[in-house]
């Protein structure tokens, strides 16, 4: 059976690939339509650029809030712990299709010297059609992943859904592992809501990324609550600006729902200039 896949559909789905995070537990496994299951899909990885908030949230212009994950999979956080996903342009290029073997160390699934990076020195963009926005590794801009404690994702807003991870210089390879903060509470019945989160800085459009998951927090008996999140504030490299707590998601370059602003020039990132260390975000909590 594994035979009859042409490896060429695989690798000429890389081309104009970005990138998202396939895990099981997340929405859009296999495509927007459940009863056309497409092991070579990359519907999650399409860039969010210039729509308005109705569209863009929870990746709803390609039907991905309505993309339950099959099986009512969901992501594991273990408290204090940590969890690892798969960076990819394309679920083909990871271990959720194809028993994985079209993927390999990089998000394409092609190789790549350790210090891949753009043409020049300076280096200039990595040339791969804007996939993985960055000139090298350093200055990839950092990826997160956010928590709502809501089951029914109706009820999930900018407000209840905070960032809880930072991983810098991401995205980069295929296997990223994100830490978990120790203090997370059990969600209730039914899960919670998750996204995986990425605001690249320049190498091409300047979009963002956010795709959808269900997960849940194991291994936890805290009775803290999550705070109220609030509107990230630029910091650039002076910290003592830095907001520090619960944050919300950035909200960049949209025709409607944008909630962060930036000097002219500069590129919002879950990172340090946006008031995020790298890791667990332990200062989450009431
Ligand atoms: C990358 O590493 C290789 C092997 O160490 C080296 O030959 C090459 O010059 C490096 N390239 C860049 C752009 O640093
Ligand atoms: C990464 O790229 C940036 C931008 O071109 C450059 O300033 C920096 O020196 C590069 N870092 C490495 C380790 O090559
Ligand atoms: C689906 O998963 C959630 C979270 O893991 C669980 O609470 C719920 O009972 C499950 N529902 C079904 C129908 O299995
Ligand atoms: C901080 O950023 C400002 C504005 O971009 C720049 O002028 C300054 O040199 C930077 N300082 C350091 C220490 O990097």
């Amino acid at each position: 059976m594994l035979w009859s896949v042409p490896v060429a559909l695989a690798l000429a789905s890389g081309a104009n690939a970005h990138v998202a995070a396939f895990v099981k537990g997340m929405y859009c496994e296999g495509g927007p339509d459940p009863s056309n299951y497409n092991s070579n899909s990359n519907t999650p990885v399409n860039p969010l650029w210039d729509l308005p908030f109705e569209q863009w949230w929870m990746q709803a212009d390609r039907g991905c809030d309505k993309a339950p994950p099959p099986g009512n999979a969901s992501v594991e956080l273990p408290a204090g712990g940590s969890f690892t996903v798969e960076l990819a342009h394309n679920q083909a290029q990871t271990t959720l299709s194809f028993n994985g073997q079209f993927a390999g160390e990089w998000p394409d699934g092609q190789d790549h010297p350790e210090n891949w990076s753009g043409p020049g020195n300076p280096p200039d963009c990595i040339q791969d059609d804007g996939a993985m926005h960055t000139q090298n590794q350093t200055m990839a801009a950092g990826s997160a992943w956010a928590i709502s404690y809501n089951s029914d994702i109706s009820q999930v807003n900018m407000e209840n859904l905070v960032v809880f991870s930072v991983l810098e210089h991401t995205p980069w390879k295929r296997i990223a592992t994100y830490e978990v903060p120790q203090d997370l509470p059990e969600c209730p019945e039914g899960g919670c809501y998750c996204a995986w989160l990425w605001v690249p800085n320049g190498c091409g459009q300047p979009n963002m990324y956010m795709a959808n998951y269900r997960c849940h927090v194991t291994g936890t008996s805290s009775t803290k609550k999550v705070a109220q999140a609030q509107v990230p504030v630029y910091c650039g490299n002076d910290s003592s600006k830095c907001l520090s707590g619960a944050k919300q998601m950035i909200a960049w370059n949209q025709a409607s729902g944008n909630n962060v602003q930036v000097p002219n020039g500069a590129s919002p990132a879950y990172g340090t200039n946006m008031g995020w260390t790298p890791g667990a975000q332990n200062d989450i909590f009431q």
